[in-house]
Order: structure tokens, then sequence, then C-alpha cells
């Protein structure tokens, strides 16, 4: 383990910092991580006791996994939960409840998958998918377009969720526009060939997710903080970009950000490594420093190079991330894998229990660790 840090070193993920009005122990977030332990869309006591874990073991932020909006085809509600009806909503502020009790901070990630990779693969059996221009991302013919009202619909359908978040007692939302999903497929020009405003050129591809976060917006007012995820791959193909150039990036970041972002994440594979030529931000560096908003990195945090593909062995460790967070580059550091396996991953690197760090083990997808 000698590529992680002494206690001291890891001194800077455990200072608090504040997103607006909410305070947050220190940098440490869980990354939303899918999990599909929720029966008819349900999530749980087990969920909530998982998310707990997390919380009472030190990981200051807790980002659920993706949970699904109201829309027939968000996706296959069969153990994947929902986020609209009595009864997942009451498990949801059970969820959020148990996060409180446990001294933690979470949001739920708002989801609709839209249109799936391939045309067979219906992200939910007995509903035909929906997309910007109905192709998949492979570039197939699946479906019809989305029609406008059903667009309004969708806008609204964050709106709702936002304000049923705000109602069951969570700390802000994070909108998923990231990985090649709904939000995401209006970003692309491959799988939006549209020619009204919801079309165009990269700035008008961001009319879905401006009107999806100013819908979010009215709904849960001024302090109440609203995420967006975002990355530059889709799905499995993690050699595409979005954009490609910082000017690029600006005019992408700049109307999500007007419409009222108050939190980016910057949904990188490896947090080391530099988004353009030229300098050594990564995606969050870019996206504070083009903002200004508070910005969550993700990638590859504390795995082993096994997981994380590194050529060289010193870069997954945790020593190079705490002297970019300390430099500014971002504000808070999203944890996945690692803590699938480890609840009490944050607890032991603070007090430099790095002997009792658990690794990361694919067989703890699962179940609920
Ligand atoms: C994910 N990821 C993910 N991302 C997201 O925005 N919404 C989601 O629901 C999921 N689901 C999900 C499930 C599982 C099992 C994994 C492993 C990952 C991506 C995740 O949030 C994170 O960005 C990556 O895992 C990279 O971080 P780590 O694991 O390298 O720390």
């Amino acid at each position: 383990m000698s590529n992680q840090p002494k206690t001291n070193q890891a001194e800077a993920l455990f200072q608090p910092f504040s997103i607006g009005p909410l305070q947050l122990a220190n940098r440490l977030v869980m990354a939303p991580m899918t999990r599909g332990f929720s029966p008819q869309g349900v999530p749980g006591e087990d969920v909530a006791a998982y998310y707990a874990r997390r919380a009472r073991h030190g990981t200051g932020l807790i980002i659920t996994e993706g949970t699904l909006i109201n829309d027939p085809a968000a996706g296959s509600g069969a153990t994947l939960p929902s986020f609209y009806g009595e009864a997942a909503l009451a498990g949801w502020r059970n969820v959020a409840r148990a996060v409180h009790e446990a001294g933690g901070r979470i949001m739920p990630q708002l989801w609709h998958v839209g249109m799936a990779r391939k045309a067979g693969d219906s992200p939910n059996p007995e509903e035909p998918p929906v997309g910007p221009s109905g192709l998949s991302l492979d570039g197939e013919q699946v479906t019809e377009p989305l029609s406008t009202a059903r667009i309004e619909a969708l806008i609204e359908a964050y709106g709702q969720a936002a304000a049923d978040a705000k109602a069951a007692g969570f700390d802000g939302i994070e909108l998923h526009g990231a990985h090649g999903y709904l939000i995401d497929q209006f970003f692309w020009e491959k799988t939006n060939r549209r020619t009204d405003e919801y079309g165009g050129d990269l700035v008008k591809r961001t009319r879905f997710a401006v009107e999806a976060i100013k819908a979010a917006r009215r709904a849960v007012g001024p302090d109440f903080p609203i995420g967006f995820r975002f990355s530059q791959w889709k799905m499995s193909d993690y050699e595409a970009k979005l954009v490609n150039t910082p000017a690029e990036l600006e005019a992408f970041l700049t109307p999500l950000t007007e419409a009222g972002v108050d939190l980016f994440h910057a949904s990188t594979r490896r947090y080391w490594e530099p988004e353009f030529e030229g300098s050594s931000l990564n995606l969050a560096g870019w996206t504070k420093k083009i903002t200004g908003k508070p910005v969550i990195t993700v990638g590859s945090v504390g795995l082993d190079a096994e997981f994380t593909g590194a050529r060289t062995a010193d870069t997954s460790g945790i020593g190079g991330l705490v002297d970019r967070l300390e430099a500014g580059e971002f504000d808070l550091v999203a944890i996945g894998r690692v803590l699938i396996s480890d609840p009490e991953w944050p607890e032991k690197i603070r007090r430099g229990e790095t002997d009792r760090l658990l690794p990361y083990r694919a067989e703890d997808l699962g179940r609920l660790v």
C-alpha cells in the first residue's frame, strides 16, 4: 500500500465544504452506482442501511444510484429504484432519514435511460424507448423522434422529481446528464438530429438539459442545491468526446450554469488524466475554471492498477489526488467502486489505517455490503 498517503497528507479530504446553504462535513462523495436492490422500484430497509453505513463511516455526501423519473420509458423498474409513486417515495424518505441520522448528506440521482445502445435492447420491455431522434446510440432508427408534447412532459417529470426530493428530506438533487443516457442523447450530434429548438449546434443541443434544470429550479426554489453530472464518454464508448477544446467546453457549460446548476460532477474514468493538451487540468478542473461553481471529480480513486488500467504504479494512489484538491483544481472527490466493497474507506483513510483497507471485489456487486 505504498501508494496511500500518510494520515496528515489526507487531511485536505476532511475539510468541510459548503454548497450554498448546504454544509458538508468533508470532501468525500459517494459516486452514484446502480445496484438493483429495489423490488418493484421501492428501496427498502436494506438500501437505507447500505447508504447510512457509508454516511456513518465518513462519506460526507452520498449521491444515490440513478433513480427513475416518472416516464414509462425511463427504465425498467423491476429492481431499479423509481423516484415516483407513494411506495417508492416513502422508501426514499426512509433512506434520507437514515443517512441524516448517521450524520451524512444525500442527493438522489434523477435518471432516464433514453434509447439503448443497440436496436434490440429496450430499456423497458413493456415500453418503446424514447430519445431525441428515436436513434439508438449506434445510430439506427428505432422509434419516432420525441414529440414536443412528450419532451415537455419529460421536463416536467424532472421538475416533479426535484420537488419530491425536497419534500422527502433530501439535501439536493443530481441530474444524470452523463454516459449516453437520455439527457446526454440530446447533447450528442449522432443521437440528436432535431431541427427544432431542441437540436442544432452544441449550444442548441443543451436546450433539453437547460429546460430540465430550470424546471427543477422552479420546483425547489433558490436554496436547494441542483447538481449536474456530465461526461465525455458514453455507455461503452470510452473514447467518445462531446467537446474537443476548452472553448467548446465553455460553450457547453455556460447555458447549464446560467440555467441554475450549483454543483457540477465531471465524470471521468481516471481523475489524473489531463482533459486537453497543454494543461494538466482534468475535466473537473476545467469545469471549475470555466464555471466558477463547486465541482466533483471522480475516477479510480483508491483503486489498484488492476482496475484502473494505469501503466505506472503511483497514479492510482491518493497522494496526487490530495495535491490537486489542495491546489483548488476541484472541490469534492467522488468514490465509486472502492465504497462498494469498503463502507469504512473514508474513516480508514482519515485514521491512516491503510493496512485495513478492503480491495474492491466485483463479487460485492451481488450484495449490499
Ligand atoms: C456506476 N456508475 C454510475 N454513474 C452514474 O452516473 N449513475 C449510475 O447509476 C451509475 N451506476 C454505476 C454502477 C456501478 C456498479 C458502477 C461500478 C459504476 C459510474 C460511477 O458513478 C463512477 O463514475 C465510476 O464507477 C468511476 O468511479 P470509480 O469506481 O472508479 O471510483
